[in-house]
């Protein structure tokens, strides 16, 4: 039996975020600026690194297996890889393989990854208004998005919206997107926007929503109950009791949640970050390159990498007066 990972302050690693491209067919305003510049693909782990690597995390305790971009669903083959996550699925080794995606591809991809035993996705949907949607995504259109939506739901994934509170956004539209979720028999989380990279001239401040005011403008409408129940995420949910359905907080500035956290990212390009709100990070690249056959100098970079991770984030928007705190990309670590 191997010992599993464990951090300096006693939390289990036991999901693993992969991030399989840096690229997305959107430029969200809050994620991207409109000009971005890519990886060249040389840089980027190949399918098979990509599984060599996933497969170490789940034997050495990884449970939960999300995979992020960038868009995912972009990435040339990324079928192939799922299809071969599969074995971990059968084996009972890994109990969730699941992505976050912002839906453009769904049409194409929902049954094929229902085959390859994806059972819960999480789609992007900030609005649903179709202008404001081509506004805040530039690049992306709603009904394409809605579409994927219908193929992954008729596919029998699980589907949870994910919501960015945005100020002055989609303020007005909180009951139209419950509602919506509710009509479909989605849960629906919604995410502080956090202070990530350089998104040209948006104004970060200008556009961040807490989520207790969110939640207080709910309690006026529906009867919040809270619940004890975590996904193994982030987010803290209640139940709406007219509509039975669930809705997450993801505080990470009004209310920390980095004591439970089970996590550790991986970027595109084999860099290990075990704090999605610290600049730290570790290479896993080179010991996977060095060593094809032999996991032992692999295994040792990610229990050195996992014995430095940071007790939390400082994401604070009272130190700053706009901007990203932190150079890096959402799109880098995939969220
Ligand atoms: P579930 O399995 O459904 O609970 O999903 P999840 O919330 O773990 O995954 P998802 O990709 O939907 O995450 C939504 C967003 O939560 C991410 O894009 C991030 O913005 C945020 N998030 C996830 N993990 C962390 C974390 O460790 N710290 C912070 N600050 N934010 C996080
Ligand atoms: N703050 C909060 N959420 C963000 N996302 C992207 N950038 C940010 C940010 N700066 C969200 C996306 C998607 C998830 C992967 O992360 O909207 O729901
Ligand atoms: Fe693409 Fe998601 Fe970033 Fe939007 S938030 S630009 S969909 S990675």
């Amino acid at each position: 039996m191997k010992t599993p990972l464990i951090d300096p302050f006693q939390r289990a690693i036991s999901y693993l975020r992969v991030s399989v491209t840096d690229r997305c067919d959107f430029r969200c305003v809050y994620c991207m600026s409109e000009n971005m510049t890519f990886l060249p693909k040389k840089e980027l782990l190949t399918l098979e690194e990509l599984d060599r690597l996933c497969t170490n995390f789940i034997r050495l305790g990884v449970e939960k297996l999300r995979i992020t971009g960038g868009e995912p669903l972009v990435r040339r083959g990324i079928m192939t890889f799922f299809n071969a996550m599969t074995r971990h699925l059968d084996s009972g080794d890994l109990k969730e393989l699941t992505l976050t995606t912002n839906g453009s591809q769904l049409e194409k991809y929902a049954g094929d990854l229902y085959a390859a035993g994806v059972r819960r996705i999480n789609i992007s949907i900030d609005t649903l208004d179709e202008g404001k949607f081509a506004e805040i995504t530039r690049w992306g259109r709603l009904p394409q998005v809605l579409r994927g939506l219908d193929a992954a739901q008729n596919a029998g994934l699980r589907v949870k919206i994910n919501t960015v509170a945005l100020k002055d956004f989609n303020e007005d539209e909180l009951f139209t997107l419950t509602q919506f979720c509710a009509d479909r028999g989605m849960d629906l989380t919604f995410i502080e926007v956090m202070p990530m990279g350089d998104i040209g001239n948006e104004n970060r401040l200008g556009q961040y929503w807490s989520l207790k005011d969110l939640r207080t403008r709910l309690a006026e409408e529906y009867t919040v109950t809270d619940l004890a129940e975590r996904t193994g995420g982030p987010a803290r949910y209640v139940r709406l009791e007219e509509t039975g359905q669930k809705i997450g907080f993801i505080t990470p500035l009004t209310h920390n949640f980095c004591e439970s956290c089970n996590r550790v990212r991986i970027t595109c390009t084999g860099e290990i970050y075990t704090c999605l709100g610290q600049e730290g990070k570790s290479d896993l690249r080179a010991p996977l390159r060095a060593h094809t056959d032999d996991d032992a100098p692999l295994e040792d970079a990610i229990r050195a990498a996992i014995a430095l991770k940071p007790k939390g984030h400082d994401f604070d928007y009272s130190r700053q007066e706009l901007g990203g705190q932190m150079s890096r990309h959402m799109s880098h670590t995939g969220g």
